[in-house]
């Protein structure tokens, strides 16, 4: 890949953009973020491609180059209405599936296929058809932090975002609630239903602990601390909110606490600090290691070659886009 410049044309289109992160990106730093920021901005026109970014990028891609930025639901969501040839998804491959099924005529790229999820490890194929066996006729709702593969076997998906109302649309007393064990007991703990659920969590929220929350409100007066439904039980007690990572910034947005405490991914407050200038965002320094794989390099590299493309065989395609379908049914 040919080496790109900070010339006065870069200059003078991408610096507007450096406002939104300069609390962050230090103007080094700047100088070769900008000129990727240039050259993708430049490529996305031309090819017609969309850049669907997941909150947990990195202010570079979040505040450089996305089009549209989201949780899995907000970018499910937009992945349907897109109008572009070609979806970038930068975040996660099960969030690059999920676009692949929703648009199975487009052209998906992942610019890091190796972007997975500790969630999507957790489980197979195999162990969904074991608990059906076992537990014949209860319905199975797959959080959507999965592979395709999976959901082919499941009768509905959900996110962190509408994970309750999923489960409370089943006309069923018993659900599966697949993967994670945390989020199935946040719903568990809100629905009379019975859940029965797997042993999978995520490897980033669950290091979270409720005497760190502890230690956190101790030293600033004052906080506020909302937490990610995928951290355990006591994380959720000690905490004032859960909920996805855009009910998150909703929360921000229509409390603006003086202090806030942001228990998820890291760049979620390094994303958000600069819209809200009245808030003190505390910061927690656990990272997805995932995430953090796509970078302005291989998003520029992946428009250049237009792949990696994600591709999904017919037979998982039709069962497992039936899951993600059903989920956006639900109103
Ligand atoms: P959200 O859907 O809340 O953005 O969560 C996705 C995720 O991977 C959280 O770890
Ligand atoms: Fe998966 Fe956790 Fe990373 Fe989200 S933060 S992508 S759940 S490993």
């Amino acid at each position: 890949m040919p080496v790109i410049e900070y010339t006065k044309e870069v200059k003078r289109i991408a610096d507007p953009l450096y406002e939104k992160m300069k609390h962050v990106v230090s103007e080094v730093e700047w100088s070769v973020y900008a000129a990727y920021i240039y050259s993708i901005n430049q490529l996305k026109k031309e090819k017609n491609a969309v850049i669907l970014a997941h909150n947990y990028m990195t202010p570079q891609i979040f505040h450089g180059i996305a089009d549209i930025t989201g949780d899995s639901l907000g970018l499910a969501r937009e992945a349907v209405n897109t109008e572009a040839d070609i979806i970038i998804v930068c975040g996660v491959h099960f969030m690059a599936e999920t676009a692949k099924l929703l648009n199975p005529d487009k052209i998906v790229i992942i610019p890091d296929p190796a972007a997975g999820c500790s969630l999507a490890e957790s489980i197979t194929p195999e162990d969904v058809r074991t608990l059906r066996v076992k537990y014949p006729g209860v319905p199975v709702v797959t959080y959507v932090n999965t592979s395709a593969d999976v959901k082919a076997e499941c009768d509905i998906c959900c996110t962190s975002g509408n994970a309750l109302k999923i489960v409370e649309s089943l006309e069923s007393d018993r659900v599966i609630f697949l993967p994670d064990r945390h989020l199935a007991s946040y719903v568990a703990y809100r629905t009379e239903k019975e859940i029965i659920t797997w042993t999978g969590s995520c490897e980033v929220h669950e290091k979270f602990t409720p005497a760190e929350i502890d230690r956190f409100r101790e030293s600033v007066p004052e906080l506020t601390v909302i937490a990610h439904p995928e951290c355990p039980p006591g994380v959720l007690n000690a905490s004032d909110y859960a909920g996805s990572t855009a009910q998150m910034i909703d929360f921000v947005e229509m409390k603006q606490p003086e202090n806030i405490l942001m228990v998820t991914e890291c760049s979620m407050s390094d994303n958000l600090t600069s819209s809200f200038p009245n808030v003190n965002f505390i910061r927690p320094y656990n990272m997805c290691p995932h995430m953090k794989l796509i970078t302005l390099e291989k998003v520029l590299k992946s428009l250049e070659d237009l792949g990696p493309v994600v591709e999904i065989s017919d037979n998982v395609a039709e069962r497992a886009g039936l899951s993600v379908e059903r989920m956006l049914a639900v109103k």
